[in-house]
């Protein structure tokens, strides 16, 4: 039993690598069994590092078959070498050259790190540290050398032999039936940027001229046969490269640019250079297997993956515990190319939605963690939702802060001062006091300390003078009792009865309150506004201007005023969530003042479809979707009962629906697409398919009946996967024979198409019903499923552990048991899928008495089973501590 703690890696520790690697020669014989890989390595003691240190190369599960120092074989004395590593105990204190012979079993590689096989194609997955998988290494993205990659392999096994950067070379092996090609790379890069591919795979291809006026030749690879569904992905890469040029003056920097879908994948895609990895379930769509979500996504990753190949690989990060540095930002730039693409607004409202549901909870529980971590036991577990989302947030707050002009200056400095280097958060903030001559060091502060901030903020009116005061308090929890205050922009404007009082006309206004913000530095603050006609709303935190939680000062005729009449898009939505919010916490609390409130806001609601619904369906969609189980336990916080979280919003949707009926009825009549209408992935299309089907939804709450009826009618009639699978969730909620007939006829119909049986997989396995935990365990049996496969465990049984709290947290403990099976089943073969899997378990602490017994038991089972991984430790370590 591994009872010791794994070892931690520490920030303060950092120093720079004692050597460094300028050039690598890398030849990779491909076989499913046998690969050999010969690395070429022109090493030389780093002037920043320590004179006459031993060279400590990182290795993983390799098994070395050669060596040769400058063409010698060293003293068996001078080096030591094992699965794990390889040291030169004195190397040359001058530049010198190691030739390492290492073989693989790509086929038996089921962590899916280093060099794997996926349906057949030789595929690899080097960050953070597969690397060291292939060949002995100084595996750490601050070394960066220039890559030279010959492959070799059958020709009739992979036929496509692809890797980072340009072409350069290609041939067949005389007397065999294999053939190679050589890629090199002219920029340097650290080893997590390296890629290759070598099978058997269709190709789409465009080309793009970049504004630099280089010529690239953009390419799409998936499973022969899939050709017709990469054309959407192939499209977002050209519209990423031109709105990277436009937005941020980034051009692309080599020949060409390749993504490849494989079907085995553990995380969504990786940026490596040139040559992009993706889940196959990030690039392939069709109307016919994909929805309007599908779409979204694929847009959305396609655009990360290629932003990164400036935020990211161009500039790289000096540590792991600068991911932020790469991440954040990569993610704040796709989030601001989809909200190009699409609504802003609407988008906005979706990124909100995800911070809230997946990053909140995590800093509100056993694995919460600063954006900028101080510490790892296993970096693979700190690719989170706040390194990746709260870290956006910090960016765009430094927009807000400065100004979109000086925030795009500054984005040109950090690109220009630290090109081609391994940069840290410091020299991201640098370019930004450089171009504003401010001092950004208390703002760096959010990178710094876990835990969502809170800010109270409270009103007065004063009529005689015209004014009104807004004071504001800000706490951190979870940061520790040390933790200085932060600095926060808080968007605002006032509202009055009839519409926003910061017209054009002797509008209100206030000292410290730029273009609508004001920022608050301190623990406590207030700003009085000038010129108040009468006693107005605040509409507060306008956009979502910082990732805190408000008390806020309104009720809920005051939440209304905003949603009819606030300017600003995010804080109309956010009114109807917190009325939702607050209805349905009262009746979890067990409260009888709901019912009045309730039905006042199904009239407000009523209204408000009347006046937007066919403006703008796909916000109104926003609007109707009512906050999910998640939002409602977060929002209580402790002694959760998911049964009554469930019951309150099933209620609430109730009484949407039959408050609301004859107008959702006749919005679907509207809404319908007239027959023959070609389909469209666009926002406005996707936007009406997202209104029709929230009103389905809320239609099927309150009469399953007569929701049965439409969803198998829309079933019958989808021209999309969108609205079959619309009518499918509808119906799986409603128990009964129509429910499993349509689930039969789904998984007949798609029983070739693995991605489209994930949804199938799902939807079940989000029933929230007692029948659940046994349903899955049949379906872990179906042909369809397999362990070994990430998005099947994630479909499965991770929709089961984040998406449906009841029967996740059933009081005797059977879905908890159930993950934790899968849990320890997984680890074995993929621990980092395993760990991921486990971090479900989070809030555990927050349930009331019972399930957090359960919940903890489950914990403990995992954590005391001999031979746990590195990964699985860790998430047990800290969840238990
Ligand atoms: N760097 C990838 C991304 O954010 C994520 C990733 C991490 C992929 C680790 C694989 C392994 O785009
Ligand atoms: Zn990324």
């Amino acid at each position: 039993m591994r009872t010791e703690t794994p070892p931690t890696v520490r920030l303060e520790d950092y120093r720079p690598s004692d050597h460094l690697i300028d050039r690598v020669e890398l030849d990779v014989r491909l076989d499913p069994h046998d690969t050999r890989v010969t690395a070429t390595l022109a090493l030389r003691p780093n002037p920043a590092g320590r004179a006459g240190a031993p060279l400590v190369l990182d290795g993983d599960d390799l098994t070395l078959l050669a060596l040769e120092l400058d063409g010698q074989a060293p003293a068996p004395d001078a080096v030591r070498a094992d699965a794990s590593g390889l040291t030169l105990h004195r190397p040359p204190q001058r530049p010198f050259t190691l030739r390492i012979e290492t073989r693989l079993d790509p086929t038996a590689n089921t962590r899916l790190m280093g060099l794997y096989r996926s349906n057949g194609v030789y595929c690899t997955q080097c960050e953070a540290d597969g690397f060291r998988r292939i060949t002995y290494f100084l595996d750490r993205p601050d070394v960066l050398s220039v890559y030279t990659t010959r492959i070799e392999a059958e020709r009739e096994a992979a036929p496509v032999l692809l890797g980072n950067g340009n072409p350069v070379e290609a041939g067949t092996v005389p007397g065999t039936d294999r053939h190679y090609a050589v890629w090199h790379d002219p920029l340097p890069k650290p080893a997590y940027l390296f890629a290759l591919v070598g099978g058997r795979l269709d190709r789409v291809a465009k080309p793009f001229t970049t504004m630099e006026g280089r010529a690239v030749e953009i390419a799409v690879y998936v499973e022969p046969g899939k050709a017709d569904r990469a054309a959407y992905a192939l499209d977002a890469v050209e519209r990423s490269m031109a709105w990277d040029e436009t937005a941020f003056g980034r051009a692309y920097d080599l020949d060409l640019f390749n993504v490849v879908a494989v079907s085995d994948f553990n995380m969504g895609a990786m940026e490596n250079k040139g040559l992009n990895i993706f889940n196959d379930k990030y690039v392939l769509a069709s109307p016919e297997t994909a929805t309007d979500g599908d779409y979204a996504a694929i847009e959305a990753i396609i655009a990360h993956e290629y932003f990164h190949n400036w935020s990211g690989n161009r500039v790289t990060c000096r540590d792991w515990f600068q991911l932020c540095l790469k991440e954040g930002l990569t993610v704040f730039r796709d989030q601001e190319f989809s909200s190009d693409m699409r609504s802003r607004a609407v988008h906005r409202i979706a990124e909100v939605r995800n911070l809230r549901a997946r990053q909140f909870p995590e800093d509100a529980g056993p694995l919460a963690h600063p954006v900028r971590p101080k510490q790892y036991a296993e970096i693979n577990n700190f690719y989170t939702a706040t390194v990746y989302e709260k870290g956006a947030e910090i960016v765009r707050m430094l927009r807000t802060l400065i100004g979109e002009t000086a925030f795009r200056a500054g984005m040109d400095r950090y690109f220009a001062d630290n090109d081609g280097t391994a940069a840290t958060v410091e020299d991201f903030l640098k370019a930004f006091e450089a171009v504003t001559g401010r001092d950004l060091s208390r703002f760096a502060e959010w990178y710094e300390r876990p835990g969502t901030p809170r800010v109270a903020v409270s009103g007065s009116y004063d009529p005689a003078a015209r004014t009104y005061r807004l004071a504001f308090r800000q706490t951190r929890p979870g940061a520790g009792a040390d933790a200085p205050p932060l600095v926060i922009p808080i968007g605002l404007g006032l509202v009055g009865p009839d519409g926003p009082l910061d017209g054009p006309l002797a509008p209100p206004f206030a000292e410290r309150v730029e273009d609508g913000v004001f920022v608050l530095e301190t623990a406590e603050d207030a700003v009085t506004f000038e010129n108040v006609a009468a006693e107005p709303v605040p509409s507060l935190f306008r956009a979502f201007s910082a990732p805190v939680r408000v008390e806020s000062p309104l009720d809920d005729a005051a939440r209304l005023t905003l949603l009819r009449h606030d300017p600003d898009s995010f804080n109309r939505w956010e009114a109807a969530q917190r009325i939702a919010l607050g209805l349905m916490t009262a009746q979890v609390r067990d409260e009888t003042a709901g019912d009045a409130g309730a039905d006042d806001f199904v009239v407000a609601l009523g209204a408000f479809l009347d006046a937007e619904a066919l403006r703008d369906p796909a916000f109104a969609a926003q609007v109707l979707a009512l906050p999910s189980e998640g939002d409602l336990a977060d929002e209580i916080g402790t002694e959760i009962d998911p049964d009554a979280i469930f019951a309150a919003r099933r209620d609430l949707r109730r009484r949407l629906g039959t408050g609301l009926r004859e107008r959702l009825l006749s919005l679907r009549e509207a809404l319908a697409e007239p027959e023959g209408t070609p389909f469209s992935p666009d926002a406005a299309a996707a936007g009406r398919r997202a209104l029709r089907n929230a009103a389905l939804d809320l239609i099927a709450a309150a009469d399953p009946e007569a929701g049965t009826a439409l969803a198998q009618a829309q079933i019958a009639q989808a021209t999309n996967m969108t609205d079959r699978l619309a009518g499918l969730a509808a119906l799986a909620l409603v128990p009964g024979e129509a429910r499993e007939a349509a689930l039969s006829a789904f998984a007949e119909r798609y029983a070739n198409e693995p991605l489209v049986l994930d949804k199938w997989f799902a939807i079940q396995a989000m029933i929230p019903e007692d029948g659940t935990v046994e349903r899955i365990r049949r379906l872990q049996g179906h042909p369809a499923f397999a362990n070994t496969n990430p998005n099947r465990v994630r479909s499965l049984v991770g929709s089961f552990s984040l998406a449906n709290p009841t029967q996740f947290n059933r009081a005797d403990g059977a879905g908890y048991a159930l993950v934790a099976e899968t849990v320890l089943a997984l680890d074995g073969t993929n621990p980092q899928v395993a760990a991921r899997l486990m971090t479900a378990f989070g809030p555990w602490r927050r349930l009331e008495p019972v399930r957090r017994a359960a919940a903890e038991s489950a914990l403990r089972r995992i954590a005391a089973t001999p031979g746990l991984s590195r990964d699985v430790t860790d998430i047990g370590t800290r969840s238990l501590a």
